[in-house]
């Protein structure tokens, strides 16, 4: 079995077919927020229902441009007519943002969700997306997570369960953070970060900068 693509978008799609909103942003989100600046702005990579994008858009102080694969759930979000917040149906580790760069670019549980070569196209792709001092906030599951080794295996730390996950090595991501050019300015691997329900597994935290 290989990982596929439109296999994870049809994945998605259904799942956010069920699950169109949800007010309450996460802990990362709300660890991030103290972070931004008046007046800037920020993508996120694969906002799902948004709701970590439209907790930071109403905040008022950034205008966010937020990604996802699922064309439906991003029709739905543009639908809401909310201010301050633009969806875009893509591929984040193919974004190239052609006119516009962000001051703040937001990944929470979207690595895991790519393969090698993807979490790799990312960084160097959000190092030009980027301003010069632009920060990069990432949240992923580890290779520490009580839920790697459940499903088949088809690669170092890649499973399928009813979808793909690549569990994360810390010092592999750091590695790709440095190699694409980012300074390392925040590190963490802890349980409590993403409690949901029963489970309250380890979750890495990483915020990288471009600074030359
Ligand atoms: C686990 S959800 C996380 C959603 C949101 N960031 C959150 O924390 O609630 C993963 C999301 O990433 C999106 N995604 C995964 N790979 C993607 C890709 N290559 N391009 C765009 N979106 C992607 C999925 O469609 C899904 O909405």
């Amino acid at each position: 079995m290989n990982f596929k693509q439109e296999e994870e978008q049809s994945y998605w799609e259904e799942y956010y077919a069920k699950h169109r909103t949800n007010e309450t942003p996460s802990l990362f989100a709300k660890f991030v927020e103290p972070f931004i600046i008046d007046g800037t702005s920020l993508l996120e990579l694969g906002c799902g229902n948004a709701r970590d994008s439209i907790f930071f858009a109403k905040s008022n102080k950034v205008n966010v441009t937020a990604l996802d694969q699922c064309q439906n759930q991003i029709n739905f979000l543009n639908s809401l007519g909310q201010s301050n917040i633009n969806f875009e149906f893509s591929d984040f580790t193919n974004y190239v943002s052609a006119h516009k760069k962000f001051d703040f670019v937001y990944s929470r549980f979207t690595l895991h969700s790519v393969d090698k070569q993807g979490e790799q196209r990312t960084f160097n792709n959000t190092y030009n997306n980027l301003k010069e001092g632009g920060i990069l906030f990432i949240e992923v599951r580890s290779i520490h997570d009580e839920l790697m080794g459940q499903g088949t295996q088809i690669g170092p730390y890649e499973y399928i369960t009813d979808h793909y996950r690549r569990f994360i090595n810390i010092n592999e991501m750091i590695d790709t953070g440095l190699k694409a050019n980012f300074k390392l300015i925040y590190k963490l691997e802890s349980r409590d970060l993403a409690p949901y329900g029963d489970e309250n597994p380890p979750i890495i935290r990483l915020i990288f900068q471009k600074s030359s």
